[in-house]
């Protein structure tokens, strides 16, 4: 049966009856949730538990500005459920309950109620460092794992079409447009990162995409998981934290601090696998490319004002035109920056 959109209430009662994901008597509740920009994404409220969600990838992303991506990419998300599942530690990973390709769906379970979406935590100031750690860790682990099993899992995330449309473009390629002063900077990574082909990179690792249950994070949104470079997700998630000691300016300093925490716990994880001075220099580049394309490229971080989003592009932009021989140099060179122009602004 076709189902064209699944935030309709009646023909997603009539598809998961017809289908038998729900009994033919039974009358769930539907929620919408909100949060993503790239898909619908509906809770399926079951009476006697068996609660769902239900993802479908939308072509046209909710963004301000025109940004497309093929739906198919919903395949791609049920496979980091069901492979990501097999390499973590049991509840970090919702699991896979079905999927439908003809409709670009998947539905996973949902994650209990109560639970929090750690950007929001974050955002309202509450820096808990035990999931800092978590979130670290967790990434190393599926570097590490995904590393470990290559021969079996590379084959299947091995294309990058959607790291293409959804990250290099509207990340890199756009942000680059804006700034022609970073162009030979970005082109350059762009390159470079499309040679690498080291383990799994989830090409979403976020605190948006992050659920707190029980004090545990569980990870959700892989539609742009791929066979890649590691340092990606590393630039990617530091940038977030950077972001947040941004936004906070002057009580900042515990997002650094988080940043610091992360790379720590993440190389702990990884036991020595990725790491030594060209992987962390690929960290640091990712990390001013993503830190100049949270301002500058097609999605935005939303909190920081025009002034926020001005200093953290000078920073990133001063800082791609120098060396920094580790990720500790660079978190001590963003602290650096960032203090003195909150003590000029
Ligand atoms: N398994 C789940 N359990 C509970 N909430 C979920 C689940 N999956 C997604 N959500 C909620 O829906 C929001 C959007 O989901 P996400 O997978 O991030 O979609 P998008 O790809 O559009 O960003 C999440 O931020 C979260 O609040
Ligand atoms: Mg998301």
């Amino acid at each position: 049966m076709r189902i064209c959109n699944i935030e309709e209430p009646e023909p997603l009662l009539e598809y998961l009856r017809t289908n038998g994901h729900v009994r033919s008597d039974e009358a769930p509740e539907f929620q919408k949730l909100s949060g993503g920009v790239s898909n619908r994404t509906v809770l399926v409220r079951r009476k006697g538990g068996g609660d769902l969600v239900i993802k479908q990838a939308l072509e046209k992303l909710r963004v301000a500005v025109d940004w497309r991506s093929d739906p198919c990419r919903s395949h791609r998300e049920a496979l980091g459920l069901k492979w990501l599942a097999r390499l973590t530690p049991a509840g970090r990973i919702p699991r896979l309950v079905f999927e439908d390709q003809e409709n670009h769906l998947l539905a996973m379970n949902a994650v209990p109620e109560p639970h929090t979406n750690w950007k929001t935590d974050l955002l309202g100031g509450d820096v808990n460092e035990a999931l800092v750690v978590q979130f670290g860790s967790l990434l190393g682990e599926i570097h590490r794992r995904a590393f470990e099993s290559r021969d079996v899992i590379a084959p299947i995330f091995e294309d990058r079409t959607y790291f293409r449309t959804l990250r290099l473009e509207p990340y890199y390629e756009f942000a680059a447009r804006r700034n022609p002063e970073a162009s030979g900077f970005i082109q350059t990574l762009m390159v470079e990162t499309d040679g690498i082909r080291e383990t799994l990179v989830h090409g979403d690792y976020s605190p948006k995409n992050t659920l707190v249950h029980e004090g545990s994070v569980v990870l959700l949104d892989h539609e742009v998981i791929h066979w890649g470079d590691p340092a990606f997700d590393l630039g990617f998630s530091i940038t977030h934290f950077v972001g947040k000691a941004n936004h906070f300016g002057c009580a900042g300093g515990r997002y650094l601090n988080a940043a610091r925490t992360h790379w720590t716990a993440y190389r702990g994880s990884v036991c020595g696998l990725f790491s030594g001075s060209e992987f962390e220099g690929r960290v640091v580049r990712h990390t001013l490319a993503c830190l100049l394309a949270r301002v500058d490229g097609r999605s935005p971080l939303e909190y920081l004002t025009a002034l926020k989003s001005d200093r953290q592009r000078r920073i990133a932009l001063d800082l791609m035109a120098r060396t920094h021989d580790s990720v500790e140099g660079l978190f001590d060179a963003l602290q650096f920056r960032l203090n003195q122009r909150l003590s000029c602004e």
